[in-house]
């Protein structure tokens, strides 16, 4: 029970093995769905297909032989609309109340955009229950097009769609930030400005609840994570520290970096956390850059590119607008190294990026010109 009259009827997925196609969620994922019991019994969003039949049952455990009047649709992604039509079917007096463009995805995804059942809700457009009216907010590219959110006053409710989402089931014991800023900048993390324009319409409501559709629901010390989504949308660092991304393939990169690392250590960097692009998770990777001030990138020269693990690394940064860093460049080659001509390539579209110097030459191995340079990129980046 999330308040007197609004209950969870959610669903725990503990089966996925990756989300959205590629993302791994070690402790599954939640599609949450609320239900509002008032004069008018509305239900909030669906969930993923692999769940309706379950869906169903939780709001006929509920409800019994009632059937609810209203399926809200705030978003159209079938993790949360691929039960509409099992819904619509079950419950053939329902009416389902969405945004028009909602309704062209439902064309395309079902065969019908339910002409004759449906209410288009605008900005501001409002639905009535009984105590509970809500109030929807257009939210564009949050995270998707047609995406709306939707105000409870009654309750102080938000029905924030994606937004305030994590990964994990509601069973996981884990951190909220962690999971919740990889999820952020991994799948919202490219619009910025659109969630930056919800949370400024957000800052008018009284809100004492936030309902995701994903993750746990939030009902206390909301300012901590209002804050947070401020900072990853406006693309600015969350703290101080220096993220080393690196590929290596017979370990001399993977050497210069530890030698990066000690050095950054020794002097005194707040916190310097180094990950192998070609090993460890990438969206993890992807989170950490956006979350420290400072990168370093070192890689190898690879049939006159990058390696490919760093490739997909910066391109997953700049079509996130990477912006607003520091950044230290490393190049390795055995005979003809141009990775950091490459990598400053692909950086070059990046606002407000500032690239140190020195930028870090290896041939083949270490040598202590290249260590000199480590120290002084080292240096560079404390200072
Ligand atoms: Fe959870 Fe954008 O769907």
């Amino acid at each position: 029970m999330i308040t007197n009259d609004i209950r969870y009827i959610g669903v725990q997925d503990h089966q996925i093995d990756l989300f959205e196609g590629q993302y791994t969620v070690p402790n599954g994922m939640a599609y949450n769905s609320y239900l509002i019991l008032d004069e008018k019994i509305a239900v909030m969003d669906a969930v993923d297909g692999r769940f309706v039949q379950q869906w169903l049952d939780n709001i006929k455990g509920i409800l019994g032989d009632k059937a609810p009047d209203y399926l809200v649709v705030h978003h159209m992604e079938p993790d949360h609309s691929a039960g509409i039509a099992a819904f619509l079917e079950a419950y053939p007096n329902a009416t389902v109340v969405s945004s028009r463009m909602a309704f062209v995805m439902m064309k395309n995804y079902f065969g019908t955009d339910y002409a004759d059942r449906r209410i288009i809700v605008t900005e501001g457009s409002t639905l009535e229950l009984g105590q509970h009216c809500l109030t929807f907010v257009a939210a564009p590219m949050v995270h998707w097009p047609e995406v709306m959110v939707s105000y409870d006053s009654c309750d102080k409710v938000l029905f924030s769609a994606d937004g305030f989402g994590k990964f994990g089931a509601l069973d996981a014991d884990e951190d909220w930030a962690c999971e919740a800023r990889r999820y952020y900048i991994g799948i919202v993390g490219k619009y910025g400005q659109p969630v930056q324009d919800l949370l400024k319409k957000a800052a008018n409501l009284d809100i004492s609840i936030i309902c995701p559709l994903h993750g746990p629901v939030l009902k206390e010390n909301l300012g901590y994570y209002i804050g947070l989504y401020d900072i990853w949308s406006s693309y600015r660092p969350e703290s101080k520290g220096v993220l080393i991304a690196y590929t290596s393939v017979y370990g001399h990169t993977k050497k210069a970096v530890e030698f990066l690392a000690e050095e950054l250590e020794r002097l005194g960097c707040e916190k310097v956390s180094v990950t192998d692009l070609a090993r460890d998770d990438m969206a993890e990777a992807v989170e950490d850059a956006f979350r420290y001030d400072r990168l370093v990138l070192a890689t190898t020269t690879y049939n006159t590119d990058i390696f490919p693990f760093m490739k997909e690394f910066i391109h997953h940064l700049t079509e996130r607008n990477y912006q607003n860093r520091r950044v230290g460049l490393m190049e390795n080659g055995s005979w003809a190294p141009q990775a950091v001509k490459v990598m400053e390539k692909m950086l070059e579209g990046s606002k407000d990026l500032t690239i140190l110097e020195p930028k870090v030459k290896i041939q083949c191995a270490l040598s202590d010109t290249s260590r000199a340079q480590i120290t002084a990129l080292a240096e560079a980046l404390c200072g």
